[in-house]
């Protein structure tokens, strides 16, 4: 376990002319990530996805809870916390006036890496950023901007980074692009924390995840295991038999309705078991006319918890 948070609390009082005026961000949030996965953590605007990755980072302190990050107690030892994680903001500032290589040898040096040059010309070339390596940071792309950002939080190759919805405002090719990249550290060892509030990239890159909601945790696991405790997915077939092929189909099912010559078969994994149905209808020389799969998303899940659609919340893919 790379990290083991428990019960991790955080309340924010600002004050102003009106009074003070409190929110309670996180309130006791659970996390247990596994050495060498991609965690996620997906939720909407205002969730508590920063707060909590911040406490894990040793940026603010919990008001409440108790974590082990890296092998190290948040609370007792943040210095060895810090020194075996990489941290990438929300916001993945890049310095516009210089240029990502000093920038890079400049956070490797912080992090006294024996070799600074070195260490940085690898992370520059593992990212595709050599080329635009000297150049003032202001010049750079959005993707590229924030590849240096990633890179910056990489360059003392700690065994954790946690990267705080990396992907936001990038176009869909770079956010492609930066999911193999994610993928990539995956590969080669490093345990990943991400928030995200895009479903599908919670889905495609996530190993397991939890979905946060008003600062607390409403389901976690595997994004095939959340979509298959919620609901599962339907095919939908269109017969010239329905109540034979209905029979025929029931035991690969969870459940058949029959609507007309309509056939909605409810299985737990239709990417699965959807060659088995052909085939069962294929032995009986059942015909059929079309077919449809509908995988149940994270937002059926996201519904399913808190009765509001995470479409809703302005904050969907
Ligand atoms: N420093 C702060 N002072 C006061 N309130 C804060 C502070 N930081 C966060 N909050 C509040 O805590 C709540 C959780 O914020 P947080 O930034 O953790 O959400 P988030 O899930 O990261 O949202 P987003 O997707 O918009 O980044 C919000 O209501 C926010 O306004
Ligand atoms: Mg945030």
């Amino acid at each position: 376990m790379i990290i083991s948070a428990h019960e991790l609390r955080k309340t924010f009082t600002t004050r102003s002319r009106k009074g003070a005026q409190t929110v309670e961000a996180v309130r006791g949030v659970d996390l247990e990530v596994e050495k060498g996965e991609i965690f996620g953590v997906l939720g909407p605007n205002g969730a508590g996805k920063t707060t909590t990755i911040r406490m894990l980072a040793t940026l603010i302190t919990p008001d409440a809870g108790t974590a082990t990050v890296a092998g190290h107690d948040l609370l007792r030892s943040p210095g060895a916390v810090r020194r075996n994680l990489g941290y990438v903001s929300q916001a993945g500032g890049v310095e516009e006036n210089t240029t990502p290589r000093a920038q890079i040898v400049m956070a490797a040096k912080i992090h006294n890496v024996p070799d600074p040059a070195a260490a940085t010309a690898g992370v520059l070339d593992r990212f595709d950023l050599t080329e635009m390596a000297d150049r003032p940071g202001r010049t750079l792309s959005g993707g590229q901007k924030r590849r240096v950002a990633i890179a910056l939080g990489l360059v003392h190759a700690p065994p954790l980074l946690f990267l705080d919805e990396p992907t936001t405002g990038l176009d869909p090719q770079n956010r492609a692009n930066l999911w193999d990249r994610i993928r990539q550290l995956r590969e080669l060892g490093t345990s990943v924390l991400l928030s995200t509030h895009y479903l599908d990239e919670a889905d495609a890159l996530c190993d397991r995840l939890v979905i946060v909601d008003h600062g607390r945790v409403v389901a976690q696991g595997t994004p095939g295991e959340l979509k298959r405790e919620v609901s599962g997915d339907v095919v939908t077939l269109r017969v010239a038999e329905p109540e034979r092929a209905a029979d025929t189909l029931k035991p690969y099912a969870r459940e058949v309705r029959v609507d007309d010559d309509l056939l909605r078969v409810y299985v737990d994994d239709g990417e699965h078991t959807l060659p088995a149905l052909l085939r069962a209808l294929e032995e009986r020389a059942l015909s059929l006319t079309s077919i449809a799969l509908d995988r149940s998303t994270l937002d059926d899940v996201f519904l399913a918890k808190t009765g509001r659609s995470l479409r809703d919340t302005g904050a969907a893919a």
